[in-house]
C-alpha cells in the first residue's frame, strides 16, 4: 500500500463525455480511502501555471449528467518544455500532490509518462471519442458520441428519404475510424470511408445507381474526418454528377463531443475511476486502464503506447525487441483484431445496404 495522502485529477485533450464521471468516481473513491483530491483546472496547464482547487464530495456533487469537464480541457504545450515541467512538479510539491490520475487520449498519456518518471505517480484513464487507443477495447466518450451521430443521421435520413436525396456525412475521430463505420452500420448506410481500408468510389457509385434504379430515394454516405477527396464537400458534387441523385454534405463536427453521457460511458468511467484510485494506492505509476473483454485492467503505459505507435505505423522495428516473445506478440495481435475489426464492419455495411 503506497503511503499517499493526497492526489490530483485532471481532464486533458479533447473533452469527452463521460469525463466529469471519471473525475467523480476518482474524486469519490479516494475520498473513501481518506485521501485528499486536488483538482487541476485545464489539464496539464493547470499543472505549469498553478491552477487548482480542491475536491468535496459535494463539488463533484450533479455531474454525472454533464458532457464536457468540469475541471476544463487544453493541450499544453508548455507542458511539453523542460521548464513547463519544472513548473508542474513545483505545483506538486506545493501541494503536495502525490500521485496524479489523468483523463484523456494518448498526448495525455505521453504527459503521464513524463510526471511518472518524474517522481509523480500517474495513471490514465482512456477517455477520447475518437477510441483510438490501441491497447484498450474501450475509451469513456465513443459511446455518447456515435449515439450523438446516430441521432443526427436519423434525422439526415428522414429528409433524404423525403426529397430522394444523399447525404455525405463527415463523422469526427481523427485519424481512426470507430465512429464512422460503427454509425455506418447502425444508420444503414450504402458507404463508409475511412482511413483504414481503401476506398471504391466507382464501385459505390454504380452500386447506388442500381439502387435508385430499383427505386431507392435516401441515401447515407458516412465519412470520417481527415481523409483527403472524401472528407470534402467536393465528394458529394461528384456524387451528385455521376449517380444523377441531388446530394448534400454536412460535417457534424464538434457536435459530436458534447451531450450527457449514455450509460455506457457513465458505468465505464465510474468503474476505471474507482480502479485507477486503487491501483495508486496500491503503488502503481505509469500505467493506463483499459477494458479488455469486458474487464478492467491496467497495463504499463509504455507498453500501451508501443502497441499504439505500432498499429498506426508509427513504431520503428527495434523499439518491439525491448520486449519479449510474448509481449511482442500481444502487441501484434492488438494490432491485428483491430485492422480485422475495421475490415469486418466495412463488409458488414456492404453486405446490409441495398
Ligand atoms: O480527439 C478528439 C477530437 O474530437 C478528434 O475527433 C478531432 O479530430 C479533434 O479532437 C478535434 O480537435 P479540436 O477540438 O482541437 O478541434
Amino acid at each position: 500500500m503506497a503511503n499517499i495522502k493526497r492526489i490530483g485529477v485532471l481532464t486533458s485533450g479533447g473533452d469527452a463525455p463521460g469525463m466529469n464521471n471519471a473525475v467523480r468516481a476518482v474524486t469519490r473513491a479516494a475520498l473513501a480511502q481518506g485521501l485528499e483530491v486536488i483538482g487541476i483546472n485545464g489539464g496539464y496547464s493547470g499543472l505549469v501555471y498553478d491552477n487548482v482547487r480542491q475536491l468535496t464530495a459535494r463539488d463533484v456533487s450533479n455531474v454525472v449528467t454533464h458532457g464536457g469537464t468540469m475541471l476544463y480541457s487544453d493541450r499544453c504545450h508548455e507542458f511539453k518544455t523542460e521548464e513547463g515541467m519544472a513548473k508542474a512538479i513545483a505545483t506538486c510539491k506545493k501541494y503536495g500532490i502525490e500521485g496524479i490520475i489523468a483523463c484523456g487520449g494518448d498526448g495525455t498519456f505521453r504527459g503521464a509518462t513524463d510526471l511518472s518518471n518524474r517522481g509523480i505517480p500517474t495513471i490514465g484513464i482512456p477517455c477520447t471519442i475518437d477510441n483510438d487507443i490501441t491497447s484498450t477495447d474501450y475509451a469513456i466518450g465513443y459511446d455518447t458520441a456515435m449515439n450523438t451521430v446516430v441521432e443526427m443521421i436519423d434525422r439526415l435520413r428522414d429528409t433524404c428519404e423525403s426529397h430522394a436525396r444523399c447525404n455525405v456525412v463527415e463523422v469526427m475521430g481523427n485519424h481512426a475510424g470507430g465512429i464512422a463505420v460503427q454509425t455506418a452500420v447502425a444508420c444503414g448506410a450504402v458507404a463508409c470511408v475511412i482511413a483504414e481500408e481503401p476506398f471504391d468510389e466507382d464501385a459505390m457509385i454504380e452500386k447506388m445507381i442500381k439502387m435508385k434504379n430499383d427505386g431507392k430515394r435516401g441515401f447515407i454516405v458516412v465519412v470520417s474526418e481527415l481523409i483527403p477527396d472524401y472528407a470534402d464537400p467536393a465528394f458529394a458534387k461528384r456524387i451528385q454528377e455521376k449517380t444523377g441523385i441531388e446530394t448534400k454534405f454536412a460535417r457534424l463536427a464538434h457536435v459530436v463531443r458534447g451531450g450527457n453521457p449514455t450509460l455506457r460511458d457513465r458505468v465505464t468511467a465510474a468503474k476505471m475511476g474507482s480502479y485507477a484510485v486503487s491501483e495508486l494506492l496500491s503503488g502503481k505509476s505509469n500505467i493506463v486502464v483499459c477494458e479488455q473483454a469486458g474487464e478492467i485492467v491496467s497495463l504499463d503505459i509504455n507498453f500501451a503506447q508501443t502497441a499504439d505507435r505500432l498499429y498506426k505505423g508509427k513504431a520503428k522495428p527495434e523499439e518491439l525487441l525491448k520486449y519479449s516473445e510474448e509481449e511482442q506478440e500481444i502487441i501484434r495481435a492488438a494490432g491485428a483484431k483491430k485492422q480485422q475489426y475495421f475490415k469486418d464492419m466495412l463488409a458488414l455495411v456492404e453486405e446490409i445496404s441495398g
